[in-house]
């Protein structure tokens, strides 16, 4: 019996030896490979000593501790790179489906690309003029946002003024144009998750050890690094709509992400859930694909009304099985656990929008506005699906451009990764 049991395992580990390396599906996401388990045990064991060797604690000029992130919670300076980036997001939503969805990607050249976003039940959603495009000038260094949209740091990880002046369509009929005035504060409730150093130590070694490895692959994975950290909290304020008012008290997430370069032509999809739930649990997953650096990477968390953040050990969700066609499936489910528990997730889309993010179109963002069920505790949300996209700006929206526009954006995106997804048949970089 005993050989039987030898021979059987002696024969799984040569034929895991001599058998081939999965084929990515779609030629964009790869598989666990034949040496997954002994790549995902020697991350494990990385990120083991990183972590011990981290412990040191930040002071400040009076020797007291400062928390690692209070100095990102400011404008940001850009780097030399054409592509350097400081971007925030806050999305917010209270269980009538009043929501919020604002943000600004400051980039060099005063330019921003930010959507905003307000949807009231009753009378419908409230979008930029701009939208779908986002390309706002005329940024100050005051406030992050341009053309209406401002939002002001005000105490590090704590408070945010969240503010917006100017015109509105509604979706159902553009024609319809209202003055929007939007006065909001974000207080956060909870300690802010930290990409860099909160990820479950399962999902990042299973994230790394699913790639081919070699020196070219990380030092790959080192440049397409960015910092990002996510807050769960409230927002409260009161939107104007043309002689209307409307108290907001909504549960919300900001994030913001920073960093040297940010190249939206490698980034191939995502999918991000943020769920807020009738019990005041808050909860965020994402799951992205980026071929040059991670195929098949996935975060996130859950926020306890007691105050407790647990990171997310695992999460069921494929991307390629949900809208690998550009079309977000409204109706779909899914599971994930964090801090012991099993949660399981069922979405349903109800309001869907879309616009464009980068000068040149190269990200597609489609917001769904949507209702969650989660171990059978309701709540309401947002589902954002990322696609690339390269058809490019169209020249009627780049009309109302300032004249020096065009320059900046054939400089910018002169010289192309090797890793772009850009169809290099057809490169738009448009001409007035
Ligand atoms: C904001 O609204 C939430 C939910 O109603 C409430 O718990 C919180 O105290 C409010 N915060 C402020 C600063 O008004
Ligand atoms: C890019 O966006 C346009 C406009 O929404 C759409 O027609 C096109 O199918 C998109 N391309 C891809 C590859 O998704």
């Amino acid at each position: 019996m005993l050989w039987i049991i030898l021979a059987g395992g002696v024969a799984a580990l040569l034929a895991r030896f001599f058998s081939p390396e999965p084929e990515p599906i779609f030629g964009k996401y790869r598989q666990p490979g034949r040496w997954f388990w002994l790549k995902y045990i020697a991350m494990r064991l990385l990120l083991w000593i990183r972590n011990k060797m981290q412990k040191h604690i930040n002071v400040d000029v009076d020797g007291q501790a400062v928390h690692p992130l209070v100095h990102k919670e400011r404008m940001q300076t850009l780097g030399e790179h054409p592509l350097a980036f400081d971007a925030i997001f806050f999305m917010a939503c209270s269980m009538d489906g009043t929501s919020l969805i604002v943000g600004s990607e400051r980039r060099h050249h005063n330019v921003i690309n930010s959507p905003i976003y307000v949807l009231i039940p009753g009378l419908g959603l409230l979008k930029h003029k701009k939208l779908p495009d986002t390309c706002l000038f005329g940024a100050t260094n005051d406030a992050y946002g341009a053309e209406g949209i401002r939002i002001q740091p005000i105490e590090p990880l704590k408070t945010w003024k969240v503010e917006f002046d100017g015109f509105m369509n509604l979706k159902e009929d553009p024609s319809r144009e209202f003055r929007v005035k939007l006065r909001c504060v974000y207080t956060g409730q909870w300690p802010a998750f930290n990409y860099d150093t909160d990820l479950h130590p399962h999902s990042m070694a299973k994230i790394i050890a699913a790639e081919s490895w070699s020196r070219d692959y990380f030092k790959r994975l080192q440049s397409a690094h960015q910092s990002h950290y996510e807050q769960m909290g409230h927002i409260n304020g009161t939107v104007q709509v043309d002689d209307n008012t409307y108290s907001l008290n909504l549960m919300s997430i900001r994030d913001h992400s920073t960093g040297p370069v940010r190249d939206m032509d490698l980034l191939y999809r995502y999918a991000f859930y943020m769920m807020f739930l009738e019990d005041g649990t808050m909860a965020s997953v994402i799951v992205v694909n980026q071929p040059c650096s991670v195929s098949m990477m996935e975060s996130g968390y859950v926020c306890l009304p007691g105050g407790a953040v647990h990171n997310m050990e695992w999460c069921d969700f494929q991307l390629y099985q949900h809208g690998e066609d550009g079309e977000p499936p409204t109706d779909h489910a899914f599971s994930f656990k964090a801090g012991g528990t099993i949660y399981r997730v069922k979405v349903k889309g109800e309001e869907v929008a879309f616009h464009f993010v980068g000068w040149q179109w190269e990200a597609k963002i489609i917001e769904m506005f949507s209702t969650f069920e989660i171990n059978g505790v309701k709540g309401r949300g947002l589902s954002e699906f990322h696609y690339h996209n390269s058809s490019g700006r169209p020249s009627n929206v780049a009309a109302t451009d300032p004249e020096w526009f065009a320059d900046v954006v054939k400089k910018t995106y002169s010289t192309p990764s090797p890793y772009s997804l850009r169809d290099a048949t057809k490169r738009p970089y448009y001409a007035k």
